[in-house]
């Protein structure tokens, strides 16, 4: 299994970064995109890293915002046939709390009408080994930088409950790899839904942890050490921020990575 960083915020290979979160995944016979970033560079930069987007057998977007989705009218421009996995609330109105105003931060919502869109829900096998799935339990490692994010329902704004959030599992060989968008929901609520439906441990995580700005430090360290109890190996990126990367790699070590644009994960024994 190979997952390639196409956007991420950072970048160290000569690549443009933005903000938001873009891979290419190869699994299971499969190639498809998780997430499109927040404007059309995901295509420039997949082409610049030999991607061919335009063979993308599908998309999934990981939730309603616009750093993880902004990309979609490109990818509809660029592929005519791939099914696009979005959840049935990701096109909600989305907000986040900037400089004291409340700035929109959801996707385009004139997408719905596009037809492109398959809206889910729950737990779906979109492929042989890839589980797409929604709904976490629990509000343990609940970020404190969740409270600046908020919906507005019935003309109100009120706190994000992240139900418009979604993740995949991917099963090949001894692996079982999670990959998620910000994890806003907690990436251990996340990885514990995943166990629970894979029946099995998982693996590896990719996925951003939505730390920054967190200064609380006993809350960086009590995820990290829940992490590592986990046992799995973590790719983090975006949202996760250096600072608290490397505040958690004091506890876990070489059991987290760190992951920019223009880089490639390799999972299993021969690395594809
Ligand atoms: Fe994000
Ligand atoms: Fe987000």
């Amino acid at each position: 299994m190979q997952i390639r960083v196409v956007i991420e915020d950072t970048s160290s290979r000569g690549l443009p970064a933005e903000h938001g979160m873009c891979l290419w995944v190869e699994a299971c016979g499969r190639r498809f995109l998780f997430d499109l970033g927040q404007s059309a560079l995901f295509a420039d930069n997949a082409a610049r890293m030999g991607i061919e987007t335009r063979e993308a057998e599908f998309a999934v977007i990981s939730h309603g915002h616009y750093d993880h989705g902004g990309g979609l009218p490109t990818f509809v421009e660029l592929n005519d046939a791939a099914p696009i996995y979005v959840h049935r609330r990701a096109l909600g109105e989305y907000y986040s709390i900037r400089e004291g105003k409340e700035t929109y931060i959801g996707l385009d919502r004139r997408l719905r009408d596009s037809g492109r869109l398959t809206l889910t829900d729950g737990v779906q096998e979109i492929a042989e080994g890839i589980t797409l799935f929604a709904g976490c339990k629990g509000r343990s490692f609940f970020s404190p930088a969740n409270r600046r994010i908020l919906k507005s329902e019935h003309g109100q704004f009120v706190c994000d409950d992240f139900r418009h959030e979604q993740s995949i599992i991917i099963k090949e060989g001894d692996s079982n790899v999670l990959i998620a968008g910000c994890a806003h929901s907690g990436v251990l609520n996340i990885i514990d839904r995943a166990e629970e439906i894979a029946g099995a441990p998982i693996t590896h995580v990719v996925s951003g942890m939505h730390l920054a700005g967190v200064a609380d430090l006993a809350f960086i360290d009590g995820l990290a050490e829940a992490l590592k109890a986990k046992g799995c190996m973590c790719y983090t990126c975006h949202c996760t921020v250096i600072e608290a990367y490397e505040r958690m790699r004091a506890t876990l070590g070489d059991r987290l990575a760190y992951v920019g644009t223009g880089d490639t994960v390799a999972i299993g024994s021969c690395g594809c």
